[in-house]
């Protein structure tokens, strides 16, 4: 395995993603918290240092570990990591008035093997760079293997110590040839296999969750979303019956998602499934709140009283299985300092296992949203639920704005949901779209259907694409399409007259209207 030392780039998760994909083993400690003594424990076959945002020149920015350098190990710097490692071995680092942001050009000027089966000499390769500062004299045993306009030292090799530095960013894909360089590194340099695979991540998380719990019982609750589904499949897999999952339905589900849980689990899979039928309870608690943020703290908190009562009805659970994933888990490394500003409170079911005095298993803390769904995969849960949009805690309620929340307005947005998505499988786009729903909007407009006055309600459909829900933007349906559904929804739910579609991208705007 790898072990990549985060001095706070942007993109280092990237890095990770890359090598993973290579099918080797890694992990990102930040470089505060990595030392010699760390990194033996780790027993990495080789370092990936990665790209930053202080500048070596400066006095106390980030240095690699004392130490690192006289371990044997093979280590690649990426731009930061670079600078780093010719400044801690003698090298010198200037700042540049040759600043490179965005595509650049690498030429290749002589061979090495990072550029095996991939890059010949003379080939001039697209890049991505992000630099300020520039290696300017090279530390004794390396050589310069690639030179961009901005960067003389775009690329070097010591090749006995096998060290080695790239100021671009190969994990990015605007280096289009990156993850063979990684690759190269990964196998090639430092020897690793590259079988790492989901079904050997499956047989390790089996043998590690059973160590861990031995006999004793897990509680899960499960949502019906990819990382709790997983979760479940996986712990029920390792500890069969010492596992109970309980499904609380809040009653701000969409159609049909609590069937398709029950099926899943119960009847398939013959996982104990504990379903608490909780609508009520929910409804009566938001009753008149039109407040985003009071709405998903009483949600929340709701959720945490009936999760908490039912545990104590089942009774003599020792562990809580989480979905946690990898990116929760990484500690960011920060520059900046203070806090940033709450733009919505996302976490639904804080503090429940603090409160219920257990300990947690999360067998996912590894791994990352695309290898969660593979693993689902490999579990044999079914498609519709390892590919499925995201769907927030606080469900339909933070989709039903500006207007009192009822079982009348929930069953109204549940059809026209629906039907939207239903649309969307059908026109084989659903994999296209990162998150789409309907909005209950709080507006009566006037239409005419048929020969007669209507006065009913408004809806708004949104569809994004994203990578990561930070930012996104409107997918681009055409107006067939967009026309065919608003029919569809006139047509068939009766309450609804006014279909809008939202084409606003985040930022401004952000993926829900709450
Ligand atoms: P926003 O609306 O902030 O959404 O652009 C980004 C992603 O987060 C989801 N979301 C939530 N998820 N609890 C959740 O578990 C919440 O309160 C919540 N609010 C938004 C949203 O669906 C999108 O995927």
């Amino acid at each position: 395995r790898i072990l990549i030392i985060d001095f706070g780039s942007q993109v280092t998760q990237l890095i990770a993603r890359r090598v993973r994909e290579g099918g080797v083993y890694c992990e990102i400690h930040p470089f505060n918290a990595t030392t010699e003594a760390s990194i033996r424990a780790f027993a990495p076959k080789g370092v990936i240092l990665s790209g930053g945002p202080a500048s070596v020149v400066a006095a106390d920015t980030p240095r690699a570990p004392e130490g690192l350098f006289d371990m044997g190990l093979p280590v690649l710097g990426i731009c930061y990591g670079q600078q780093t490692m010719v400044a801690q071995l003698g090298g010198r680092v200037a700042s540049g008035e040759h600043r490179e942001f965005g595509r650049a050009f690498l030429d290749v000027t002589e061979p090495c093997v990072l550029f095996e089966n991939t890059w010949e000499v003379g080939a001039r390769e697209q890049v991505w760079m992000s630099h300020g500062d520039r290696v300017d004299a090279l530390p004794e045993g390396f050589r310069v293997v690639g030179t961009s306009e901005g960067a003389p030292f775009a690329a070097i090799a010591d090749d006995a110590r096998r060290f080695y530095g790239v100021q671009f960013h190969p994990e990015v894909v605007h280096t289009p040839h990156g993850a063979a360089l990684l690759r190269n590194f990964t196998q090639t340099v430092c020897g690793c296999a590259g079988d790492w695979t989901m079904a050997a991540f499956r047989a390790e998380a089996i043998d590690r969750i059973r160590a861990q719990v031995g006999d004793g019982k897990v509680i899960c609750g499960l949502s019906g979303g990819v990382d709790s589904s997983v979760v479940a499949a996986l712990v029920h897999e390792a500890i069969g019956s010492q596992l109970t999952c309980v499904f609380v339905d809040h009653g701000l589900l969409r159609q049909g998602e609590r069937d398709e849980v029950e099926q899943v689990f119960r009847d398939r899979f013959n996982i104990n499934l504990v379903t608490v039928d909780a609508g009520p309870l929910f409804l009566d608690k938001l009753a008149g709140e039109t407040d985003p943020e009071k709405k998903r703290k009483t949600i929340g908190a709701t959720f945490i009283d009936v999760f908490e009562e039912e545990a104590r009805r089942i009774g003599g659970a020792d562990f809580l299985a989480q979905g946690t994933l990898y990116p929760d888990v990484i500690e960011s490394v920060s520059f900046h300092g203070g806090p940033s500003v709450t733009i919505k409170s996302h976490h639904n079911v804080g503090g429940l296992p603090e409160r219920m005095n257990m300990a947690l298993v999360e067998p996912l803390r590894e791994l990352f949203k695309d290898e969660v769904r593979a693993l689902g995969r490999e579990l044999g849960l079914p498609e519709t639920m390892v590919g499925r949009h995201p769907f927030p805690g606080p469900g339909l309620a933070i989709r039903i704005p500006g207007q009192p929340l009822t079982a009348e307005a929930l069953d109204l947005l549940r059809k026209v949901d629906a039907i939207y998505l239903e649309e969307i499988r059908s026109a084989g786009l659903y994999d296209a779209i990162w998150q789409a729903f309907a909005v209950l909007l709080p507006v009566r407009t006037v239409g005419v259907m048929g020969d007669a006055r209507s006065y009913d309600q408004a809806v708004a459909l949104r569809a994004v694409t994203s990578s990561d829900g930070m930012t996104a933007d409107y997918f681009p349906f055409d107006h067939t399409f967009l026309g065919r559904v608003a029919n569809r929804i006139i047509n068939e739910v009766k309450g609804v007259n006014r279909v809008t579609y939202d084409i606003t991208s985040k930022p401004p705007g952000t993926i829900e209207w709450e």
